[in-house]
């Protein structure tokens, strides 16, 4: 049998090409290798206001880009979260089980909630949502970034601190990480990771950006002081260029600083567009095809629902069991 693995994306702002290399793309390369669920998470995305519109779409807009990108519907399982009630049935029963302090503790929660005025239960809830998604499934490999490391240990240590007051319930997710991303950094500030909440329109190139655009936003790439690229003392900008570029083409780093070194920027910026266009541009031409076709979209993602709902319906059974809540015979 294969292993369950199970990661999720949420459905906020558009997603760029950092998402695509660092999480997407490799869902797509191992999605065959296990059994595969992948999940919208718009219960997370909802820790912070959304406008509901928005959000619908944005919804239906990942749920296309999955599937532009080459995860196969067929094979794979897509879900939205809310459309499965378990994921928030078990994060309550979780939540019982978890020490506060595991959770002021989390660095995104710190790093979040550091700017905001009021802070949301929801921002802090947001761990346990995430392992809730995991162990409902009992999944055993999670295909995500390093910034999601610590949630998954969270995930682990929930797991565990259940199974020793309860007895044996939850599969323990493995911390080891499937195959390592590429950690894409923003154009305008290369000592961030990109991200969909960065608001300068120059810091992320979207999954759905058109070339010109793309093009535009490579050009205004910061850069270094050196007349050209030198690959022992190349600032971040460079190397985020060449990353990128490394990415898209499935170079080796040898390769592409031999293509590299001692190149103007704008000669390298030229080879960094076109490796860029070159890459997104099937993905966007599947994408408009999948998406003139909502009918098809929320088949897919009603059929994930129905395949994994007999999955959610035996966790909980068993968490309730195992609990002590009433189950109605
Ligand atoms: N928190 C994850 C992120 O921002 C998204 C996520 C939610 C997730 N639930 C998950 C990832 C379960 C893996 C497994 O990237």
């Amino acid at each position: 049998m294969k292993a369950r693995v199970l990661s999720g994306i949420q459905p906020t702002g558009h997603l760029h090409i950092g998402n695509y290399l660092g999480a997407l793309r490799n869902w797509v390369k191992i999605q065959h290798d296990f059994e595969s669920i992948f999940c919208i998470v718009d219960l997370h995305a909802i820790t912070v206001h959304q406008d509901p519109a928005a959000l619908r779409e944005q919804i239906l807009q990942l749920a296309g880009l999955f599937i532009a990108a080459g995860i196969d519907p067929k094979s794979s399982t897509m879900i939205v979260q809310s459309s499965v009630a378990q994921h928030a049935e078990l994060a309550w029963m979780l939540t019982c089980v978890t020490p506060l302090g595991w959770l002021e503790r989390m660095t995104q929660y710190k790093a979040k909630t550091e700017a905001a005025e009021t802070i949301g239960d929801g921002l802090l809830q947001y761990p346990v949502l995430m392992a809730a998604d995991i162990l409902l499934y009992q999944a055993k490999v999670v295909p995500v970034g390093e910034d999601q490391r610590q949630h998954i240990e969270l995930a682990r240590d929930i797991a565990q601190r259940f199974n020793s007051l309860y007895g044996d319930t939850f599969t323990m997710p493995e911390t080891r990480l499937p195959i390592a991303g590429a950690r894409v950094m923003g154009l305008d500030d290369p000592t961030k990771k990109m991200s969909k909440s960065a608001t300068g329109s120059g810091h992320a190139i979207g999954l759905l950006d058109p070339p010109n655009e793309i093009k535009k936003k490579i050009n205004r790439a910061t850069t270094d002081s050196n007349p050209a690229v030198d690959i022992e003392t190349m600032g971040h900008g460079v190397a985020n260029l060449l990353n990128i570029y490394q990415a898209f083409t499935d170079a080796t780093s040898e390769q592409v600083r031999n293509e590299f070194a001692g190149q103007r920027y704008g000669d390298v910026k030229k080879k960094v567009i076109e490796a860029v266009v070159a890459g997104v541009e099937p993905i966007q031409k599947r994408y408009a095809e999948i998406t003139a076709d909502r009918t098809y979209l929320n088949g897919v993602l009603k059929d994930g629902a129905e395949r994994v709902r007999p999955i959610a319906e035996s966790t909980t059974r068993l968490v309730r069991e195992r609990m002590g809540l009433y189950n109605l015979s």
